[in-house]
C-alpha cells in the first residue's frame, strides 16, 4: 500500500502506480480496503491464512450435528414431497451459477439451496410411498455405518491398506452365507468366499470375466469367438452388459424365451436344446445366468434343474438373486434358491432389501481363484510381506476397481444393531403388505393380478375391454403418468408376451398398510376417471 500526505482538505495518497487525492471519508475506506489486502498479502505470504483444515474435528462436530438434524427432518417430512421428482430436464442449470464460488458459502446457504434447489429434483426413493423399480434401502443402522466408513477414510484394496476392512468383510460374508444357508463351499473356510461389489451389474461382469478366463485356460485363449452365453429373456440387461465387456460375440448370447406357460421362467428343456444345437455347431457354452426375482415380474427359475445342465456342461452358473436374495435368510423363502449348490457364483443386492444404505452388492464364489486369476495384478508399489506370502485376500483381485470402501461396516453395523430375527420380519412385513395389495386389486373387477406373486412385487393391469389389447395397453400406460404425476406415489410398468402392466414393488422401510391402501385409493381414483373419458 502506499502512503498517505494531507494537502488542503484532501488526502493524498501515494500508490504504487500513481498518486491520488480523495476527500476524508472515501480516503478512510480506501485506506482500510488496502490494510486489509496487504494483511491478507502477507498473511498468504507467510503460510498463516487460506490453510485449510478439512477436517477439523471440532467444525465436523458442528457441523456434522446439524447434518444428521438435516436428514433427520427430511425423513420426519419426507411424505410433503412429491414422489417421483415433478421437475423439467434441465431445471437445474437456471438455479445454479454457472461457475463454482471462488470463496466459500456457509453451511447454511448450501442446505438453503438443498431445500430450495435441490430437493425439487430428487425422487424420494426412501418415501413409504414409493413402489417402483426395486427397493434400495436406507436405515439408520446402514446409515451409521457409512458415516463411519467415510469417517475412517481408508480405501481396503489390500489387506495391509486395513486389515481391518478386509477381515470385516469375510466375516459378515460368512454371516450372511450362513443366514441365507449357502452351501459351505461359498464359505471362506474353503476355496470359496464372498466379497462386497457396488452392483449386481458388477458381480454378473466378475463372475463372467472369472468364468471366460477360465474357459479359456481349458480350451485355449483364441476360442473366445466360441464362447456361448445362455439365460432367459426375463434376466436383467446387465448380463447382456457383461457380454459387451467380456468379448462375448452378440451371436453367441441366447437369450432364451420364456413366457407364461412357466410364470416366465426358463425351461430347463430350452437350455438343453440351445446347449446341444451349440455344441454340435462347435461351439463352447460356457455360462449360464438364471434369476432368482426377475425385474419385470419377481420369477424364480428352476435352479437346480438348470445347474445339472450347466455342471454337465462344465458351464460358469450365476445366480442373481439381486432383489429377492434377501427374502431368502427367511427359512420359508430359503425354498427359492434350492439348487444354489450347483452354482459358482451368488449374488444378491444388501443395498436393495436388506437395510445396508446402497451400494452394497454380495458377490459368493465358490472357487475364489478364479477370480484372483482373472484380477490379480502385482505391481512393485503394491507388493507386501502379507500378500506375497499368501496369508492374507488381497479384495482388489476380487473385483474391476483397485480403490474400494469399507463397504463391510454397513452391514455389519445393520447385522449387529438390528438382528437376524428382526431382519426376517421386516422381510415377511413386506411380503405380507404385498398380499394386502393384491387383494384389493383382485377385489377390483377393472384390475387383474397378471402373474402369481411370490415375493413383495404385485404386477397389474386395468382389464381389457372388449379383448382389445392395443387399447388396454394405451390405458395402462396413461394410468401410470396420471398416478405418477400425482406425486402421490411412484411405481413403473413393464412388459410381458406385449402386455403392458404396473410393477407395485414394496420394499420401502417406511411403508406401513395406510401406504399401502393410500396408493390402491390414488390408482383406483385415476382409473376411473380413465375410464369415464
Ligand atoms: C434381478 C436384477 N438383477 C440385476 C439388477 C441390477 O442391479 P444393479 O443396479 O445393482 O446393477 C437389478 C436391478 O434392479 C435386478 O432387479
Amino acid at each position: 500500500m502506499g502512503e498517505g500526505s494531507i494537502n488542503k482538505g484532501y488526502y493524498r495518497l501515494y500508490l504504487p502506480i500513481n498518486t491520488i487525492e480523495l476527500k476524508p471519508k472515501l480516503f478512510t475506506k480506501l485506506y482500510k480496503h488496502e490494510l486489509k489486502a496487504t494483511q491478507e498479502k502477507q498473511e498468504m505470504e507467510n503460510g498463516s491464512r487460506n490453510v485449510l483444515k478439512p477436517m477439523d474435528s471440532e467444525q465436523l462436530r458442528e457441523y456434522g450435528h446439524r447434518m444428521v438434524d438435516f436428514v433427520a427432518d427430511y425423513y420426519k417430512t419426507i411424505e410433503s414431497f412429491p414422489v417421483r421428482s415433478q421437475v423439467q430436464p434441465g431445471y437445474l442449470h437456471n438455479l445454479l451459477p454457472d461457475s463454482a464460488p471462488d470463496h466459500p458459502d456457509t453451511l447454511e446457504q448450501v442446505l438453503e439451496d438443498v431445500k430450495t434447489k435441490i430437493l425439487p429434483g430428487v425422487t424420494h426413493w426412501q418415501s413409504p410411498s414409493f413402489f417402483a423399480f426395486y427397493p434400495s434401502n436406507s436405515s439408520v443402522a446402514g446409515f451409521l455405518g457409512d458415516i463411519l466408513s467415510t469417517g475412517l477414510g481408508i480405501v481396503g484394496f489390500s489387506w495391509i491398506t486395513s486389515p481391518a476392512a478386509t477381515e470385516l468383510e469375510i466375516i459378515v460374508l460368512d454371516w450372511l452365507a450362513k443366514l441365507l444357508n449357502l452351501p459351505e463351499q461359498f464359505l471362506s473356510e474353503g476355496n470359496g468366499g464372498g466379497v462386497i461389489q457396488g452392483s449386481a451389474s458388477e458381480s454378473v461382469h466378475v463372475a463372467m470375466t472369472a468364468a471366460r478366463d477360465k474357459v479359456l485356460r481349458r480350451v485355449g485363449k483364441n476360442a473366445l469367438g466360441k464362447l456361448v452365453v445362455y439365460s432367459s429373456d426375463q434376466t436383467h440387461s446387465s448380463l447382456q452388459k457383461a457380454c459387451q465387456i467380456a468379448g462375448i460375440h452378440p451371436e453367441n448370447c441366447r437369450v432364451l424365451k420364456a413366457d407364461s406357460s412357466t410364470n416366465y421362467t426358463l425351461r430347463p428343456e430350452l437350455l438343453q436344446e440351445a446347449v446341444s444345437r451349440d455344441l454340435e455347431a462347435g461351439l463352447i457354452p460356457f455360462f449360464l445366468g438364471a434369476n432368482v426375482g426377475t425385474t419385470s415380474s419377481g420369477a424364480v427359475d428352476p435352479l437346480a434343474s438348470l445347474g445339472k445342465i450347466a455342471n454337465r456342461n462344465e458351464m460358469w452358473f450365476h445366480v442373481d438373486a439381486a432383489y429377492a436374495g434377501s427374502a431368502c435368510i427367511c427359512p420359508e423363502y430359503r425354498q427359492y434358491i434350492d439348487g444354489v449348490e450347483t452354482a459358482d457364483s451368488f449374488n444378491m443386492n444388501a443395498h436393495k432389501w436388506l437395510l445396508t444404505n446402497f451400494d452394497c452388492s454380495l458377490l459368493w464364489v465358490k472357487d475364489q481363484s478364479t477370480l484372483t486369476e482373472a484380477f490379480s495384478t502385482n505391481p512393485e508399489y503394491l507388493q507386501n510381506k502379507a500378500s506375497q506370502a499368501n496369508l492374507v485376500v488381497d479384495y482388489k483381485d476380487w473385483q474391476i476397481a483397485l480403490s474400494r470402501r469399507f463397504r463391510s461396516l454397513k452391514l455389519w453395523m445393520v447385522l449387529r444393531l438390528y438382528g437376524a430375527e428382526t431382519l426376517k420380519n421386516y422381510i415377511r412385513n413386506h411380503i405380507k403388505l404385498a398380499t394386502v395389495f393384491e387383494q384389493l386389486v383382485s377385489q377390483d373387477p377393472n384390475f387383474e393380478v397378471i402373474t402369481p406373486r411370490i415375493f413383495s412385487l404385485v404386477c397389474f393391469r386395468m382389464v381389457p375391454v372388449d379383448n382389445d389389447e392395443k387399447k388396454c395397453n394405451d390405458r395402462n400406460r396413461e394410468l401410470l403418468e396420471a398416478v405418477n404425476s400425482s406425486g402421490k406415489l411412484f411405481i413403473i410398468h413393464t412388459a410381458l408376451s406385449g402386455k403392458i402392466f404396473l410393477r407395485f414393488s414394496i420394499g420401502a422401510p417406511l411403508t406401513e398398510e395406510k401406504h399401502i391402501k393410500e396408493a390402491w385409493k390414488v390408482i383406483q381414483e385415476e382409473a376411473s376417471y380413465l375410464l369415464r373419458k
